[in-house]
């Protein structure tokens, strides 16, 4: 049997003859495609506006320049997380303040996350302007709990929801909540647009800038200046922006995995229920928790943890078997730069740390047919047995 990858995209005929229609149209960047890809992910969400980008990063990026983010700012995020969330705040010279998980859902831990505001945001000048909540692998963070805590003390929400789409807080979508949302399209998401993300948005002021920044601070993009019946040659420049636009092309691909969405999200919550049902007796394996039935998971990553120091061990008979699996996340204050930068030590951060010390993430995705689950399956039930017999 062949190896079994940690992650594939699903792509189809749809997407191909998308693309191919793009291609033959002539309009390749920024445009028409586009267009209806923003609307339709409005339309999906439930958000006012939808602002694509080539990144979640780039989106990050500019929903923090949107915000206002200025040196020597702090923002306060998770260190359980993948860089790209907390190096968009170095873009500043500002500085991300890690603030401890919760031990079972991987997400910000919302007593720790009141204690440091109370701690940072006492004098009437403090620095904190955002929290940043990561919803870990498409389990939303206590939304409500941090929305009023943001209130509190006046700091604006850009969640990073690089993992969640579809998923659901309180009955509301993620995307729908905080001030400013992202998206990832990269290749291994929900859904993808092989590089690629979207920001959404309620906030039109927000909205006006970040469409803006992410084309050079354009306040035209190239359809308004070429295409459109009121197009001119004519534009201006409102800041120093970036080249963060996506092109038609990735948008051709998104338009149609945006319409296998919730076909995909099925398929992982299948996928999720059969990997917890099947692993329940394994007694030194952890399934993963689910905070409240109510909120929908979107199962971006199935993540166990394992036991008794052998996580490595287990990835390698895991590989010997042919069942790619992967770790997420090396928690950044465990990395180079974070700890230099910094000075951290792996215990300051114990909850993230022993997460990491024990997570796996299995292969959890909507093209794996169900001899693929069954071979995960029967990889990690043996593999227990071997480990801990
Ligand atoms: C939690 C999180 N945030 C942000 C990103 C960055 O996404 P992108 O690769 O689209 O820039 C990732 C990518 O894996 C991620 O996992």
């Amino acid at each position: 049997m062949a190896f079994l990858p940690f992650a594939l995209p699903d792509i189809g005929y749809e997407e191909i003859n998308e693309v191919i229609d793009t291609l033959e149209s002539g309009w390749i960047t920024t445009g028409p495609k586009i267009m209806k890809f923003e609307k339709a992910f409005s339309e999906y969400i439930g958000s006012k506006y939808s602002i694509s980008v080539n990144s979640a990063t780039a989106g990050l990026h500019l929903a923090l320049d949107a915000i206002g983010l200025e040196r020597d700012d702090l923002v306060i995020t998770s260190p359980y997380t993948f860089t790209a969330t907390a190096e968009v705040i170095r873009y500043f010279d500002a500085h991300p303040v890690f603030c401890d998980i919760n031990e079972k859902t991987f997400n910000i831990d919302v007593q720790k996350l009141e204690d440091l505001l109370k701690k940072l945001c006492a004098g009437k000048n403090h620095k904190v302007k955002a929290i940043m909540p990561v919803h870990f692998a498409g389990q939303t963070c206590d939304m409500n709990e941090i929305m009023s805590l943001a209130q509190k003390y006046n700091l604006k929400i850009i969640e990073d929801a690089a993992h969640s789409l579809p998923a659901t807080c309180n009955n509301k979508m993620i995307g729908t909540i905080g001030d400013i949302t992202v998206f990832s399209f990269y290749a291994t998401k929900s859904i993808t647009t092989g590089e690629g993300g979207m920001i959404t948005t309620n906030n039109e002021a927000y909205k006006d800038k970040m469409s803006k920044m992410r084309l050079h601070g354009i306040n035209k993009d190239s359809w308004d200046r070429y295409v459109s019946p009121e197009a001119s040659w004519s534009y201006d420049i409102i800041g120093a922006g970036y080249k963060y636009n996506m092109t038609d092309i990735a948008a051709s691909i998104g338009l149609q995995q945006l319409k296998k969405c919730d076909y995909f999200f099925e398929k992982r919550n299948k996928i999720a229920e059969r990997y917890t049902e099947s692993f329940k007796n394994l007694n030194r394996i952890e399934t993963p928790f689910v905070k409240n039935k109510n909120d929908k998971h979107s199962w971006h990553l199935y993540v166990i943890k394992v036991k008794n120091k052998m996580r490595d061990k287990f990835i390698s008979i895991m590989k010997e078997k042919e069942v790619g699996c992967s770790v997420h996340f090396i928690p950044l204050h465990i990395q180079t730069y974070w700890k230099e930068k910094y000075s951290l030590k792996p215990d300051d951060f114990p909850v993230a740390y022993s997460c990491f010390c024990e997570a796996v993430s299995l292969p959890a995705y909507a093209k794996m047919p169900e001899s693929d689950i069954e071979k995960v399956i029967q990889a990690v039930i043996e593999t227990h047995n071997k480990i801990f017999s």
